[in-house]
């Protein structure tokens, strides 16, 4: 059992929840009276235009539907209603890579998602239902898409700047996209860098569904532009009307689409709900982040992920917080990029990815020592497991040994946290998210329902819906259903599966253990690694590969392919045959999936039937002994010889 850490009580005595007696009171009520639970948040969180009279609908699960007969904007929520109380009070707080920055406040924010509503409306005609994909740097004008989007019912897909032509081309395919919106280019570490080419290469094939494309001047650098496809943003949201309507929208009308990784096939869709998402999205700013009136919140994620979606746009102005946008990266111009902002922008919830958490610690242990970060109250973490030795770092060094740290899980499906300390309650550990937060039925089990014994590894299910969950997988009703519900059940009813294992101590502290499936979280990015294969498979001399993720000091977890080439002439040809297969992966997915090594093995190890068996060689990659049966394998003796060859790289 590892020792338990208790923040400064002081600086949460304001906190939603104030002690766990307050924390398992909730839990009860939730248990007790799980629609009126939700029901009460519903009414009190979320300005409906018409209140909803039913809570949950069942009938058809697990498609659920949460208030489905109420109706509201998630924009209007968002901005339209803190003018009455926070017109002059900063919404978003920008910062570029080369420091310049830009203050919107409420009223501004307001006009700004108007102008562009209107604009995505009269210029391109965009109504109700449509999809727009967004290809944009961290800039405002990117959250302010996203709204202008909600604002007028149509349903974004924000597509992460760092994926291919090819990945992005896939993305507006699926979605059968209207219009892109997207930038010159940006900046990353004081240099330019491009998006608009991207855009133009992802639409020279099989994007008939693009009638324009957006683009917003950032750098400045020199693009090309087609005649009749393309508009400039600055240009055309000169001449718009600064009001503009809400689109009265249903509870359950989609948000958004978030194209995220799964263990087979191509990217999902993950589709999101207006009021089932907005209500979790706010409520967990509250519970989770502590956030109050004169807070300034800085969340690093990339809007392109679902962090930046809830915890940098919609959770925070849904709170009517100051949340703060960044474009540049940690490391630049020095490790103390974040700290120097901490105490410039007096920020007090920092939230971050262990790889970034662990990068700053290696390359700038003595950093923050050199900061005022006083005004931080909670440190939070997201996106794959935190080691300890980064966590007492944060802790210490960022924290000052008096902030809270919530380690959050969740992911792209469930919309919001699910497991995390609240800072003015929970004491945590080191490496652990804790508990799952009140209505939130996370559970470890077995797969037929059987709680898993109390150190041991199980599946990290959640066996009640929940508002703010992934509705379906755009276009692909039957896969939503196979991926998540396909797994485990609880009294013989199919459960949500994260497709994560987890464990719990004798304290009842939830630590999740990672991924069951074949899904990889490098740098927090959670990347398939059949996408990987699928890319690697397109090299000529490739006869067969299989990938897995490789312990990774800064990244969390590396990117390690097995490669089987079908002609191998030594060396010096593996060297430059690795060299092509990332060219490819750079091309087909982006430089986030580019293998960090590759083991070229005379063959796989597979069972007579053909399946790989991946746990070996993930066993392989991590130098760890085969404890497998390798008898079923066609060849057993391969082990030996992929174990010798990975040997000599390890
Ligand atoms: C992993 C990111 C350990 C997990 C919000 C999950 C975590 C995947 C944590 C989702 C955490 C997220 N501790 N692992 N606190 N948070 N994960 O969809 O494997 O990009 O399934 O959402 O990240 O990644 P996604």
């Amino acid at each position: 059992m590892s020792e338990l850490y208790y923040p400064n009580k002081e600086l949460f005595k304001d906190a939603a929840i104030k002690s766990m007696d307050e924390y398992w009171d909730l839990v009860k009520q939730a248990e007790e009276d799980y629609e009126g639970f939700w029901a009460k948040y519903a009414k009190e969180k979320i300005d409906w235009f018409k209140p909803f009279t039913k809570v949950l609908n069942e009938e058809n699960a697990p498609f659920y539907k949460w208030f489905e007969d109420g109706e509201l904007n998630v924009a209007y929520q968002c901005v339209d209603r803190h003018l009455a109380t926070r017109k002059n009070k900063a919404a978003i707080l920008f910062e570029g890579d080369n420091g310049d920055q830009q203050t919107l406040t409420y009223r501004e924010l307001y006009y700004e998602v108007n102008r562009t509503a209107n604009m995505f409306k009269n210029e391109f005609g965009i109504k109700k239902g449509d999809r727009v994909v967004l290809y944009m740097p961290m800039i405002p004008e990117a959250a302010i898409s996203m709204l202008a989007c909600a604002k007028i019912g149509a349903i974004h897909s924000v597509v992460f700047g760092g994926f291919s032509a090819e990945a992005l081309r896939d993305r507006i395919i699926d979605a059968e996209a209207k219009l892109v919106v997207t930038a010159d280019g940006a900046f990353r570490k004081g240099k330019p860098y491009m998006l608009k080419p991207v855009v133009d290469k992802a639409l020279e094939e099989g994007c008939e569904c693009v009638e324009a494309v957006c683009v917003v001047e950032r750098n400045g650098e020199e693009i090309t532009w087609v005649a009749g496809r393309d508009y400039a943003y600055n240009e055309l949201i000169k001449s718009q009307p600064v009001t503009c309507e809400p689109e009265v929208m249903n509870a359950e009308d989609p948000l958004f689409l978030l194209y995220t990784s799964g263990s087979t096939g191509k990217p999902k869709g993950v589709q999101h709900s207006s009021a089932g998402y907005i209500l979790w999205a706010q409520m967990t700013m509250e519970w989770v982040f502590d956030i109050k009136e004169n807070d300034t919140y800085w969340c690093t994620a990339d809007v392109g992920w679902i962090t930046g979606h809830t915890y940098i746009v919609y959770g925070p102005l849904a709170a009517g917080a100051t949340t703060v946008m960044f474009e540049g990266v940690p490391t630049f111009p020095d490790a103390g990029r974040c700290w120097r902002m901490v105490e410039e922008y007096q920020i007090n919830q920092f939230y971050t990815a262990p790889t970034a958490i662990r990068l700053l610690h290696k390359t700038g242990a003595d950093e923050p020592s050199k900061y005022d970060l006083s005004s931080l109250r909670v440190l939070g973490t997201v996106g794959e497991p935190i080691d300890p030795a980064a966590w007492k770092w944060y802790y210490e060094e960022v924290g000052g040994g008096r902030c809270s740290i919530v380690d959050t899980y969740w992911q792209t499906e469930t919309g919001g946290h699910m497991i995390s300390p609240l800072p003015g309650a929970t004491p945590i550990k080191p490496g652990c998210a804790t508990f799952p937060l009140p209505g939130i039925f996370a559970e470890i089990i077995e797969e037929d329902g059987t709680p898993t014994p109390v150190g041991e590894k199980g599946f990290m299910c959640i066996t009640k819906p929940w508002p703010s969950m992934i509705r379906t997988i755009w276009g692909d009703p039957d896969r939503f259903v196979k991926s998540y519900f396909g797994d485990c059940k609880k009294d013989g009813k199919p459960v949500y599966f994260t497709g994560d294992g987890a464990m719990k101590d004798e304290d009842g502290y939830i630590t999740i253990t990672g991924r069951t499936d074949d899904v990889i979280n490098v740098s927090g990015h959670r990347m398939g690694t059949a996408e990987v294969e699928a890319a690697i498979k397109k090299h000529d001399n490739v006869a067969a590969v299989a990938v897995v993720g490789k312990p990774h000091d800064i990244k969390g977890e590396g990117i390690f392919a097995y490669v089987v080439l079908k002609d191998d002439e030594g060396v010096a040809d593996e060297l430059e045959t690795m060299k092509e297969i990332n060219a490819i992966i750079k091309s087909e997915i982006g430089a986030i999936a580019l293998c960090d090594d590759m083991a070229f093995v005379p063959d796989l190890p597979k069972t007579r039937s053909g399946k790989i068996m991946r746990r070996i060689l993930r066993s392989l990659v991590k130098g760890e002994k085969i404890t497998q049966d390798t008898s079923t394998l066609e060849d057993p003796s391969i082990v030996t010889k992929i174990e010798e060859i990975v040997q000599c790289k390890c």
